[in-house]
């Protein structure tokens, strides 16, 4: 269920009504649940707040909310904040009815016994659409851990504008720009369906005709990006992503550009690679399903066809005025060999290692 500003967010009142205790996984997000405290009042609910957690969030603080959960014998969960609330959030859930204490992971490695805990998450960011799929990355011991469970998909989303009113206006590009690359890789995907096709075209569609009011900060505009970035949750919660995805990881730890950033800088060059390139498919709906697919993305994106769709996509980039990072040839080596082969199967097209320096000399400068 989606709660909104419509019919000021009654939808709330009803998921709050029948919870004694909710464990709310936050950030410094809290501010953002202040117009909602006279709701609050109103309802015999307590909420027992769980902060100790960082962006790129340990597993350790992950056992730490679980502990708190059990502990206070809470009934439920909410999460408010961007992708690493949510997704601390999303793993608390799923390991809260777990044997053990998780020492050492041993939850890392468990059976996941599915559970209905109700799960209700507001995204402050509109970007990842965390709050739609069924991926969680948290690290253990430094390396990324990539949880993915069914059971862990929020069944509630409060979507207010006025949480993303104060967000800097670079954050606000970055994660208008994941969202844009969720939806056109998942409609390029060799794993899309006809449902997550017609998420993609509409969440494409919605980054498109609000992307100025958004930026200019309007509340139509913010409230479209929200349902923007939560439909392109959709759509990867089918299909996963693609090449574009697999190649932004490395730029944004060598050049500290945010995660949306790096990604738009790799989809808007693999986009018209891959138009010349279609003979290289690898979809089994073939070559000229292919076509079809990448011409489509275009009409998406407000063009005539495919060749104009990368053009607009170009336009886009440019009118956001990102930077495009400075590479040296050793920073092209360890460019080369740092994409996730797993992300690439999803890729229409075969990419090999000559091809993607090729194109990562394409993207920076
Ligand atoms: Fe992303």
């Amino acid at each position: 269920m989606i709660i909104t500003s419509a019919n000021n967010y009654e939808g709330l009142d009803t998921w709050l009504s029948d919870k004694k205790k909710v464990l709310l996984v936050c950030d410094d997000s809290l501010k953002f649940l202040d117009k909602f405290t006279a709701k609050l009042k109103t309802v015999d609910t307590t909420l027992v707040r769980f902060s100790d957690f960082k962006p790129n969030p340990i597993y350790d603080s992950v056992v730490k909310g679980v502990r708190l959960y059990l502990d206070e014998g809470c009934d439920s969960i909410m999460a408010v904040g961007g992708g690493s609330a949510i997704d601390v959030a999303k793993t608390i859930k799923l390991y809260s009815n777990l044997p053990g204490n998780g020492e050492d992971g041993s939850w890392l490695k468990a059976d996941v016994i599915p559970n209905t805990i109700p799960f209700l998450a507001m995204p402050t960011t509109a970007g990842t659409g965390s709050e739609a799929t069924r991926y969680a990355v948290i690290y253990y011991e430094g390396a990324k851990q990539s949880i993915t469970s069914e059971s862990f998909i929020p069944d509630t989303v409060l979507m207010d504008p006025d949480a993303l009113k104060t967000l800097p206006l670079y954050q606000k590009k970055a994660t208008m720009c994941d969202a844009l690359c969720h939806a056109i890789e998942s409609y390029w995907s060799v794993n899309s369906t006809d449902e997550s096709k017609e998420y993609s075209k509409e969440a494409i569609r919605l980054v498109v005709d609000n992307m100025d009011g958004y930026l200019n900060n309007t509340e139509e505009g913010r409230i479209n990006m929200l349902r923007a970035a939560n439909t392109a949750g959709k759509a990867i919660n089918i299909t996963q992503t693609t090449a574009g995805h697999a190649m932004c990881y490395k730029i944004t730890s060598l050049f500290g550009c945010a995660h949306g950033h790096a990604a738009i800088l790799c989809d808007r060059i693999l986009y018209p690679w891959m138009i010349d390139n279609t003979d290289k498919c690898i979809d089994p709906r073939g070559e000229d399903y292919l076509t079809q697919t990448l011409n489509d993305i275009g009409l998406a994106l407000g063009a005539e066809d495919a060749k104009s769709g990368t053009r607009k996509l170009q336009d886009i980039f440019d009118k956001l005025q990102l930077e495009i990072p400075a590479a040296d040839e050793e920073q092209y080596e360890e460019l080369k060999t740092s994409v996730n082969p797993v992300r690439l199967k999803n890729h229409p097209i075969a990419l090999d290692e000559e091809t993607i320096n090729k194109l990562y000399h394409e993207v920076l400068t």
